[in-house]
């Protein structure tokens, strides 16, 4: 690189966390929880329904075989990351990344009501010190949407009277790992968890409910607080956020009245609600940035039609740049994007998405807004909900029959970016 456009970057802190996530769940392999029993029930409608879902993405052709078999919305053995966790660890060295997000699974750590399962806490006391021994931030993350049958059953986030489980999870968690963790997300996106699960009714329990969508979003606001207080308790020094999932939400006609009418009410209850409701309790503000969205009329969403990533969602990854400004503005704590990232199985976006999402938070950066780490998702390629295997996150590519890793040219590349982006 010429030596001016070295003086003209902003250089990340020494301690700036550039990480990769990944959700315990989507990577595993083996669990048996709420998901893993609905992807079950639903795999061969889900495969029926495929045309009409993605019949009009740019890429059917290529996916159409793989998106019809109901094996694809089946989570099995995962990419088997439950096993090859070391092996996944040498990939975050390679890649030059100095953190990673991670998730427990809850059905594993306590299979029935109040039995603690010894030799999966073991599991994940070996993950949690790997991490370590590899000097790798080890930010923990407790919920990403899966929970035990169990829990499930009796009703789950809904009641008011199950979140004494959920305490009763972090006890056990801040008693075996809090002494080996300094960052705790306790809940990924309450925000999509809530609507797609109890509003549209697209992910389990397939609810099209209003007020079970509030229960549930409610609920999920007293089991961040109660969290953050126990694990406070036991451990001050801990910094504790949530994840969750905001959008650079902008009007597509600025100064018509019901565009901004509409953008300033999706940005309220989408984006600030549920922060503000904790904002004396989290240590940093941990958000998930992959869309853009312009809105019109009545909370009509329109996007331009291009450039869309493999799911058919519009990629403007600049539009961290705003919302980081904002997100600073409201909280004036430290910000961690906890995720962001791109469907793209030919890596043919990825490398753009993150040279801009660098230059998006150099932008921030320089004017003042502390960031102290990037978390790409994902490490690997993933089980991706109800839409299942046929969309690639991944850093690193996986074949799951062999799965063998491969590393995809735009990692490589955001290795060396991030040597030379760092301050020595
Ligand atoms: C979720 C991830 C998911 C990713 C891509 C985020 O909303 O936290 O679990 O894989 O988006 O869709």
């Amino acid at each position: 690189m010429p030596e001016d456009a070295k003086d003209a970057d902003i250089n990340f802190a020494k301690d700036f966390m550039w990480g990769a996530s990944t959700s315990a769940y989507q990577v595993e392999g083996g669990n048996h929880n709420q998901w893993t029993v609905w992807e079950l029930a639903h795999a061969s409608e889900l495969a029926k329904h495929a045309e009409k879902k993605y019949g009009h993405l740019p890429n059917w052709a290529e996916i159409k075989k793989q998106a019809e078999q109901p094996g694809n919305y089946v989570s099995g053995k995962g990419v088997d990351h439950y096993n090859r966790y070391e092996d996944d660890f040498k990939l975050l060295k390679r890649l030059n990344l100095n953190a990673y997000r991670f998730g427990i699974e809850w059905s594993r750590l306590e299979p029935a009501e109040g039995q603690w399962d010894e030799a999966e806490i073991d599991h994940y006391r070996r993950y949690i010190k790997k991490l370590q021994e590899m000097d790798i931030e080890p930010v923990l993350n407790i919920w990403h949407w899966t929970v035990p049958v169990w829990f499930a059953e009796k009703g789950g986030f809904k009641k008011k009277d199950n979140l004494k489980y959920f305490d009763r999870l972090v006890h056990k968690l801040g008693d075996e790992y809090g002494h080996l963790i300094r960052y705790v997300i306790t809940l990924n996106e309450p925000n999509n968890y809530a609507s797609f699960g109890y509003q549209l009714g697209a992910w389990p329990p397939q609810e099209k409910n209003f007020l079970s969508t509030i229960w549930v979003y409610w609920h999920l606001v007293q089991v961040h607080k109660r969290a953050y207080k126990i694990l406070k308790h036991k451990h001050p020094e801990m910094q504790v956020g949530i994840a969750n999932q905001l959008a650079n939400i902008q009007a597509k006609r600025p100064h018509n009245f019901f565009d901004e009418l509409s953008t300033k009410l999706m940005r309220y209850l989408w984006n600030w609600w549920f922060h503000r409701r904790i904002r004396k309790q989290q240590d940093f503000i941990g958000f998930n940035y992959y869309f853009t969205d312009y809105y019109t009329g009545v909370f009509k969403r329109e996007n331009p039609k291009t450039p869309l990533s493999d799911m058919g969602w519009y990629m403007e990854p600049e539009g961290l740049y705003p919302l980081l400004l904002r997100i600073w503005a409201r909280y004036k704590k430290p910000i961690i994007i906890t995720e962001n990232g791109v469907a793209d199985a030919h890596d043919q976006y990825r490398r753009w998405w993150l040279e801009e999402s660098i230059v998006a938070m150099q932008r921030a950066i320089s004017e003042g807004v502390k960031i102290k780490g990037y978390f790409h998702w994902s490490l690997l390629d993933n089980f991706e909900w109800a839409d299942g295997w046929w969309p690639k996150f991944g850093m690193v590519e996986v074949d799951r029959r062999t799965m063998e890793r491969k590393v995809r040219p735009s990692a490589k590349w955001l290795a060396e970016r991030i040597t030379e982006l760092t301050i020595e």
